[in-house]
């Protein structure tokens, strides 16, 4: 199921990020072309991972968080509107290209269905497919027209630190497999925080401070995400039976607890459709992994 079908009051606006994903694809490719250069394989590299839409829940978490602090389709700047749909587009592209990343990392075969793009193309261009999309996606944000350069400083300086975290985390993730390490659940808890929920909390927090938040909404937003973005990857690794995570560790309910927390922050803010469709975000993550709440 994709967030289209599940978050009925963004579905519109999500479809126009899927639009905007594909632009900034075929963007990339005609950058190649218009210097009179054969596209074809560059068409296909490019579009490899982007022409499989994922579930698209980190656009889903920036359209959400933005509605639950203030923004209203109906009544904004139509260029507010669309650097919405732009920054819910650079997060899904950041997220394509880590994923491209992490499937070399991982050695996988397949992602969404089909060879993951390194198994068909070869770690080298896989490797400079995920920095092109990543490179595009960071001039998407640029790109943003906002009210205030500090709300833009604010989402550009965001997505360096969260791009940063996310590669650290990978590294230490690696040294534990490298080195067959029995780790803590707190350090395993802070791999899935950098690898993870940190790209998640940016996804709420950029939302926020790009409708205007005041600060404490922005943070109770960041706090959903990263509770959010934990309860996710706890449960994935739980589906996968990761090798980091040890007997002792209750990973169900790890992740119950951090979905739990996720809520009560909802709980706490102002009662909208955006704020039920967050809700029902946690119950998503929950279903797609077969557990039931008792
Ligand atoms: C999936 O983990 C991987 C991630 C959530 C993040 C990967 C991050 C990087 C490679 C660093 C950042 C890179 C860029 C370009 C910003 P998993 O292997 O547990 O999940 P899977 O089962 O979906 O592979
Ligand atoms: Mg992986």
């Amino acid at each position: 199921m994709k967030s289209q079908d599940i978050f009925i009051s963004i579905s519109e606006y999500l479809q126009l990020v899927e639009a905007e994903i594909n632009t900034q694809a075929d963007l990339i490719v005609k950058s190649w072309t218009q210097n009179g250069n054969q596209g074809v394989h560059i068409d296909r590299v490019v579009h490899h991972l982007i022409d499989k839409p994922g579930k698209m829940l980190r656009p889903a978490l920036v359209l959400l968080s933005a509605g639950m602090a203030g923004w209203d389709p109906a009544g904004e700047a139509k260029e507010l509107n669309s650097s919405l749909v732009k920054l819910a587009a650079a997060v899904e592209l950041i997220h394509s290209a880590s994923l491209i990343h992490d499937d070399i990392i991982d050695d996988e075969q397949m992602r969404r269905g089909q060879s993951a793009l390194h198994r068909k193309h070869g770690n080298q261009t896989a490797v400079l497919v995920g920095d092109i999309l990543y490179a595009q996606s960071f001039s998407l944000i640029t790109s943003l027209k906002l009210p205030s350069w500090d709300r833009h400083l604010a989402i550009y300086q965001l997505y360096c630190d969260t791009t940063r975290d996310m590669c650290l985390g990978e590294i230490i993730e690696q040294r534990a497999i490298d080195e067959n390490l029995s780790l803590e659940f707190s350090d395993y808890l802070n791999i899935l925080k950098n690898k993870t929920a940190v790209l998640m909390s940016a996804c709420c927090h950029s939302g926020a401070i790009l409708a205007g938040a005041d600060a404490d909404t922005a943070q109770h937003l960041a706090d959903f995400g990263l509770a959010f973005g934990l309860a996710f990857q706890l449960l994935d690794d739980h589906k996968d039976k990761d090798a980091l995570i040890k007997g002792d560790m209750n990973i169900v309910e790890k992740a119950l607890q951090q979905l739990s927390r996720a809520r009560t922050i909802l709980g706490k803010m102002t009662d909208s459709s955006y704020r039920d469709e967050l809700i029902r975000a946690c119950d998503f993550v929950l279903s797609a992994v077969g557990v039931t709440q008792t």
